[in-house]
């Protein structure tokens, strides 16, 4: 019995639905923590793509029971759609999706919400995806979210919806200059969504904490990265829940000292989706050059992302915050026709030397960031199986990311697919 926290360590996109999918092979369950659908996890099975924004990356092991924990927000629309699509591709759920009562609920006024404020922002845009995530979780904060127990329970969902939607008409109304919501179309559609998400519905942090009592395995699903952190990541450029580790244990509803391991996901390099600082992006071409080869494309909005060096000053906080013991790297057949490889290995601020990321925007804006220069491979690295077959320049990359970062690495990905994996750590698949 092993229970691991996947964690992301930078922007998010690292490639955690295809190590969710892979590490699901001996786990009984598949637990997803936080955040909502703005994530998009992929997953590539002998060519054909799966994108996941709420349902847990390893629903395609048909003997695996996968959990939506109490620390996400829920789009039902969004879910339903998925669970309809796996049916079409031969997936069910039944009997082995669980929804926690207590997960908080998007609703329309949500989306609204998050496009006009984002609107209103002007030249201070957060680039957020528009799914609702920030207003639902201001509204669960503020003690006036619908949580999914409230959705299939038609009285209690009337009471709230009436009372709620009064205030946010108001407010889009007033504010915002949009035109109201009606109360009977919502309480029509979100009701039929209540009726039929109600068999999934259960307290899931008993169900998992019976299911590890009884010696089952429980991998923890993150969405995001460590610096899209509502209080680690680069606010307000952030998003508004807690990749971090301590997401897994409040968004499941279990204790620290279940746990065995935790493993961070990292690209060879870094992306970001949206605004907001990227101290090592690429110059245009360059990042172009990568965005294309990597397919560097939002897997929930398309939207092209941005690109750069590796950035081992953020990984090495993301290693201290998560308490990481090792790390999966991803995508190092990017890389492949690079003539050379940068290394992030610290900033510079005022003189001195910055190992860690700064929390502050103002000090970050001043940080140069330092590179080690290595030699590219320049050869294709998508088929290599084993470790000891890698170019010796490619090994020298990852040496030297883990000499720098003093962390195991754990697993290397070479393509999309889950068998372009090499495995250092044999206990994890
Ligand atoms: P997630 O949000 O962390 O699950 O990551 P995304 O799915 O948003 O983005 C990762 C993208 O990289 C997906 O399109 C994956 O199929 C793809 N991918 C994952 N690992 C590798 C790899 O090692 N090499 C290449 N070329 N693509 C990869
Ligand atoms: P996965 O799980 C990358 C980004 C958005 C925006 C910021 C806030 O696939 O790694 P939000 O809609 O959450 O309020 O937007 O966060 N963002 C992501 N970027 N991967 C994700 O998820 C993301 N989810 C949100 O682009 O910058
Ligand atoms: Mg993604």
């Amino acid at each position: 019995m092993t229970n691991i926290i996947i964690v992301g360590t930078q922007f998010g996109d690292e490639g955690k639905g295809k190590f969710i999918d892979l590490l699901a092979k001996r786990a009984d369950y598949i637990a997803r923590y936080q955040g909502g659908a703005n994530a998009g996890h992929t997953i590539v099975i002998n060519g054909e793509q799966f994108i996941f924004h709420l349902i847990p990356s390893g629903i395609l092991h048909k003997k695996k029971k996968c959990v939506i924990g109490n620390g996400l927000v829920v789009d039902p629309q969004t879910l339903l759609e998925e669970i309809e699509n796996l049916k079409k591709r031969g997936i069910s759920v039944e009997g082995r999706l669980f929804i926690s009562e207590n997960a908080h609920i998007v609703m329309p006024y949500h989306k609204l919400l998050d496009r006009v404020s984002e609107l209103a922002r002007k030249g201070k845009k957060i680039g957020t995806t528009g799914r609702g995530i920030g207003p639902c979780y201001t509204d669960k904060i503020a003690r006036t979210g619908i949580r999914v127990a409230d959705l299939i329970d038609e009285k209690t969902f009337q009471k709230k919806l009436k009372k709620i939607l009064d205030e946010k008409n108001q407010l889009l109304r007033k504010i915002y200059h949009q035109k109201e919501f009606s109360y009977r179309k919502i309480l029509t559609e979100y009701s039929s969504y209540g009726r039929k998400i109600k068999r999934y519905v259960t307290n899931t942090s008993l169900l998992i904490n019976r299911a590890m009592d009884k010696g089952k395995s429980v991998l923890f699903e993150g969405a995001q990265g460590t610096f899209l952190d509502i209080d680690w990541g680069t606010y307000p450029y952030v998003t508004s829940s807690h990749p971090v580790v301590g997401g897994a244990l409040t968004g499941l509803g279990v204790g620290p000292t279940r746990i065995d391991r935790v493993i961070g996901v990292a690209k060879v390099y870094t992306t970001r989706v949206g605004e907001g600082p990227l101290p090592t992006e690429f110059p245009k071409r360059l990042g172009e050059r990568v965005r294309e080869k990597g397919k560097e494309y939002g897997a929930t909005t398309g939207r092209p992302r941005r690109c750069g060096w590796i950035d081992l000053v953020l990984l090495r906080s993301a290693i201290q915050i998560n308490g990481l013991d090792s790390l999966i790297l991803t995508k190092l057949d990017v890389f492949d026709k690079l003539e050379e490889i940068k290394i992030c290995t610290h900033y510079r601020y005022r003189g001195k030397r910055m190992d860690y990321f700064p929390n502050s925007l103002k000090v970050l804006s001043q940080c140069q960031p330092q590179y080690e220069v290595l030699k590219g491979w320049q050869e294709s690295i998508s088929g290599i199986e084993s470790y000891k077959k890698l170019p010796p320049t490619a090994k020298k990359y990852v040496k030297r990311i883990k000499k720098l970062l003093g962390i195991k690495i754990a697993l290397i990905s070479v393509g999309p697919q889950r068998d372009q994996t090499i495995i250092l750590d044999k206990t994890l698949c």
